[in-house]
């Protein structure tokens, strides 16, 4: 399988099962509000999917922007983030939106360079914010990614040697027009069809080329460290 057909064949797929997140598209607009990825984006770094909904929910209800969280009590940010955890993100996201605030006039920078040296955005949230809401060619490698490409390649280095092999097929294979879109649905395959357990590879729009699977046993992917 060429590369590039994976990008289409993913992206095809995802037209018709993306999953309809809050943080994703606006209705009617090419792209979701960054602050809303952002969000998103922190409260994902170490939650599922499910468990941050309703916090996501609560939040933007209650500050709708950078400039609204900047001017918000700490204590308030702290109690509405209770439950979540890892009280580290909820500190470094109000350190995060005073610094938007006053430093680049309520808008977070585009780059990922920039992006970097914002309080509790480390590399892997620098590219998804890069791609999902800036639509800049940004190389997006998170958990499920790292999943999805150990099998599409059957690597056999175990994690986390593997890691930048990982990277550089990852930057291979995404499109430089869609970079956001792609990392989503590599997300979303990982998370309901290229599963840890049991991958559903009869449901998979990559099934055909995926190596892992043409060698009968793609659960074995990623490789584990011996002991
Ligand atoms: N996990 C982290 N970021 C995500 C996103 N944008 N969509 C789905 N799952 C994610």
């Amino acid at each position: 399988q060429k590369t590039g057909d994976i990008a289409a064949l993913l992206l095809a797929h995802y037209a018709v099962h993306a999953r309809d997140l809050p943080w994703r598209k606006r209705p009617g607009q090419g792209w979701p509000d960054p602050y809303h990825v952002w969000l998103s984006e922190i409260m994902l770094q170490q939650t599922t999917v499910m468990a941050v909904m309703p916090y996501f929910a609560r939040f933007t209800d209650r500050w709708k922007n950078f400039a609204e969280l900047a001017a918000c009590d700490d204590a308030d940010l702290m109690a509405a983030w209770a439950g979540l955890g890892y009280y580290a993100r909820a500190r470094n996201l109000l350190k995060c939106a005073r610094t938007v605030v006053s430093e680049h006039g309520g808008e977070l920078p585009q780059s990922e360079d920039a992006l970097k040296k914002l309080p509790g955005i480390g590399p892997y949230t620098a590219a998804a914010i890069a791609a999902i809401a800036f639509g800049q060619r940004a190389v997006v490698v998170d958990a499920n990614i790292e999943r999805v490409v150990s099998r599409l390649f059957a690597l056999s280095t175990p994690l986390p040697q593997a890691k930048p092999e990982i990277s550089a097929l990852m930057d291979r294979i995404t499109p430089a027009d869609r970079a956001g879109d792609f990392a989503q649905a590599m997300m979303d395959l990982g998370a309901g069809i290229c599963s840890v357990k049991a991958p559903a590879c009869d449901r998979c729009p990559l099934a055909d080329g995926c190596q892992a699977r043409q060698d009968g046993n793609p659960e074995a992917y990623p490789v584990k460290q011996p002991k």
